[in-house]
Parts: structure tokens; C-alpha cells; sequence
């Protein structure tokens, strides 16, 4: 039996054998292309399409034809943000983010820069909050879109969407969501909140890798986006390519099951963060969570162990216990996180912050093996520690 425990769960979700299940028919019985209109291989894979979008649909309280299936939410916000500004080019020339967001929307937003658009990064303070009236005052008559994610992927800190929905309805700009750790982990209805644009990713809700997509306002006001691929005018002609069907009727499927199953995962999974949590901060000394605890998502928790590095922490658990110490896409990356730093932790804490996120299919005898494999080996670290030493001797290392 597999011993490993998996709290990397922001990183990427395993799928949800439910959804395997109803996408395996599709790779070889069920092979049709959703766009043959001539036989019944098409229609059903067509149909199947159909049913999968309304699962979505049905998640997020939208229209089906306010749905655009992309390849994940990197593509999504890519979709999202250059669409909406080749639309606009001419017209407006700013778009306003925030320093915490994920590079996804991060690099798009660099590069749009590079094109001659103005941008405005919002900071954020230690418990990772956006100041709203910092936002409202550098909304100008340019400003085209606020691009502010639902819920950050390193610390689950929840955003003021409602608020942020009403400022931009008021100034008449866009919303552009990343709610990629949002969906399928509490509810998620744009329309009710005042978003234009909510791009999302199914890997991150027990589907599969490779399929995501982007919610995009049909009234009120309708939003206009250009497409970046072009082809055979799939979708409305705002994203060509055949149709990945076994990719939508798994996405489809996870959407179904958050649907029925995300307010008992909601409470279980705070349950069992909170006891990982407060087990942590009560075993091991000189912890602290970094973020807001309250304003957070239900399964995560970045916790600092002061003076331990976190690579060589990960290295003598990761056999067993795998955790992140940021963000997937940039764990190649030795930096410590902009998110912590940007909240204003030292690159010292930075560097001693560790990320659990926790899944569906995650245990409390998992947690507690977690916790005390993690509290085990930070003591040997730290005993090792020429810094730990120097701040038992009272050396002031926060200077
Ligand atoms: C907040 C956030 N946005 C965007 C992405 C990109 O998602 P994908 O890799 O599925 O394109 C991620 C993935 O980690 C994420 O956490």
C-alpha cells in the first residue's frame, strides 16, 4: 500500500475516481469529434460536451453559452485579460492587479505592459489584504480592468470579492477572477458578485490536467474578448480547437460532484487544517500562521518554522509527506515566495514557510503522521541550527 501522504493539494488535486470513470468510455468506445454533425459518434460526443458544460454551468449559476473551455487557467486568464485588452486597445490603457497574484495573471499582466498598457500592482499587507480604497483611487477614466484572484494559491487568503465586484460596477471597469483555488472549495457565483471574467482550472477540483475554463459575462454588461487561437471557430469563435471530450466530461463530472459535495468536504477539511494547525503551533515552538486565519480558505495553512529552511525541511519528509513551500509553478524557483515577502515576512520566514493543502481523500491519521514526522524533524533541524542556536542566545536575528 501506497504510504505517502499528499498535502500538496493547491499544487494539483488527484482526480476523483467518479470522474476517471466517466471519462474512460470517451478515449476509445465513445471517439467522436464533437463537431462531426454527420453521425452518431459526433452527436454523442457532442451531447456529452453539452451535459459537462451544464454541470459548470450549474456550479457557477451562469448561462452555458457564458462558458469558454480552455486548456487550464493559465490560458484562461491569458484569454482573459489579452481578449479583453485587444478589444479595448485605443480606448483604454490600464489595468490595475495586485503583487500577490499568481503568475499566471502576473506574467500576462508583464507582458501586456511591454504591448504599452499601463499597469498599477496593488500591495497588499501582513495578513495578505488589498487596501479597497487603494484600489478605488487609482481606478482613472483609462483603467479598462481589475484583475484581483478569488483566493491566493499559497496562504487560501480569500479576497473581498462582493466589495471589489461593486467598486469596479461602480467605476463601469472589469472584473477578471482568477478563482482557480476557489472553485469547488466554496461557492463560487460570479454573477451574483459583480464578475465579468473568472477563469478556473480542473486539475484544482479532482479533474483532470489539461482542462480548465473561463466564465464571461453574456449581460449586464456583455463582455467582448478577442480570441488568441484561432482555427476551425470552435466555441463561438473565441477559442478554436477540437474539443477535448474526455477532458470536458471529466471537468463536467468534478463540477457534479463539488456541486453535491463541497460543503461536507468545506467542514471536514477545516476540521481536520485546524488540528494540523493548532497541533503544529502547540508542539513546536516559534510557528506562526502566516496570513489571515479567518478570510481563508478551508484546507490550506502556511505556517513559518522560525530558523529552519524549509527546502531542507521538505527534504527530510518528502519521502513520506509531500508540502510546498510555494507555488508549483515556480518551485523550480529557489526565491523565496513574493507573497510571503509582498505580506512582509523577512526572506529569512519567507524561506522557513511551509504550505499544506489538504484534499478530499486526506485522513486525520494522515494529519496526525504528518504532524509528527514535521515536529520530529524540525527539532533535528533546528539542533543543527547555528541560527536557532544564536536566537536561544538572545542574538536579535530579525535585524
Ligand atoms: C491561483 C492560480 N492561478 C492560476 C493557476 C494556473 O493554473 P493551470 O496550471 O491549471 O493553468 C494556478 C495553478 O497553480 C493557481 O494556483
Amino acid at each position: 500500500m501506497d504510504h505517502r501522504i499528499y498535502f500538496d493539494n493547491n499544487a494539483t488535486t488527484p482526480m476523483d475516481p467518479e470522474v476517471l470513470e466517466k471519462m474512460l468510455p470517451f478515449f476509445i468506445e465513445k471517439p467522436g469529434n464533437a463537431s462531426s454533425r454527420s453521425h452518431a459518434f459526433g452527436w454523442e460526443a457532442s451531447a456529452a460536451v453539452e451535459e459537462g458544460v451544464r454541470h459548470l454551468a450549474d456550479l457557477f449559476k451562469v448561462g452555458e453559452d457564458e462558458i469558454v473551455l480552455t486548456s487550464g487557467a493559465t490560458e484562461s486568464i491569458n484569454l482573459a485579460l489579452k481578449g479583453l485588452a485587444d478589444t479595448w486597445k485605443g480606448i483604454k490603457n490600464h489595468i490595475i492587479t495586485c503583487e500577490t497574484e499568481h503568475s499566471a495573471v502576473l506574467d500576462t499582466c508583464e507582458a501586456l505592459e511591454k504591448m504599452g498598457w499601463r499597469l498599477t500592482y496593488l500591495k497588499v499587507d501582513q495578513q495578505g489584504h488589498i487596501d479597497l480604497q487603494e484600489l478605488k483611487d487609482n481606478i482613472d477614466e483609462h483603467t479598462l480592468c481589475v484583475a484581483i484572484m478569488w483566493a491566493n494559491n499559497e496562504t487560501g487568503l480569500i479576497h473581498p470579492v462582493r466589495e471589489i465586484g461593486n467598486i469596479c460596477k461602480k467605476h463601469q471597469v472589469f472584473f477578471m477572477c482568477d478563482a482557480t483555488q476557489a472553485v469547488g472549495k466554496i461557492t463560487t457565483h460570479p454573477q451574483d458578485l459583480g464578475i465579468d471574467l473568472m477563469a478556473f482550472s480542473a486539475h484544482k477540483f479532482y479533474g483532470p490536467k489539461g482542462m480548465g475554463g473561463l466564465y464571461v459575462r453574456k449581460s449586464k454588461p456583455r463582455v467582448k474578448i478577442h480570441a488568441l487561437i484561432h482555427g476551425g471557430g470552435h466555441q463561438d469563435n473565441r477559442r478554436s480547437g477540437t474539443l477535448n471530450v474526455p477532458g470536458i466530461v471529466g471537468m463536467g463530472t468534478a463540477a457534479e460532484l463539488a456541486l453535491r459535495q463541497m460543503k461536507t468536504d468545506e467542514v471536514r477539511l477545516r476540521e481536520l487544517r485546524d488540528h494540523l494547525e493548532n497541533r503544529l503551533l502547540m508542539e513546536v515552538s516559534e510557528t506562526k500562521v502566516n496570513g489571515d486565519r479567518e478570510d481563508r480558505l478551508p484546507h490550506v495553512s502556511n505556517v513559518v518554522f522560525k530558523y529552519v529552511d524549509g527546502e531542507q525541511l521538505m527534504v527530510k519528509i518528502n519521502s513520506v509527506v509531500a508540502v510546498s513551500s510555494g507555488s508549483a509553478c515556480t518551485s523550480a524557483n529557489p526565491d523565496p515566495s513574493h507573497v510571503l515577502l509582498h505580506m512582509g515576512l523577512s526572506e529569512l520566514d519567507a524561506k522557513a514557510s511551509i504550505r499544506f493543502s489538504l484534499g478530499r481523500f486526506n485522513t486525520l491519521e494522515e494529519v496526525n503522521k504528518a504532524v509528527d514526522m514535521v515536529v520530529e524533524k524540525v527539532a533535528e533541524l533546528r539542533a543543527e541550527s547555528p541560527l536557532w542556536q544564536m536566537f536561544q542566545a538572545g542574538v536579535d536575528l530579525e535585524i
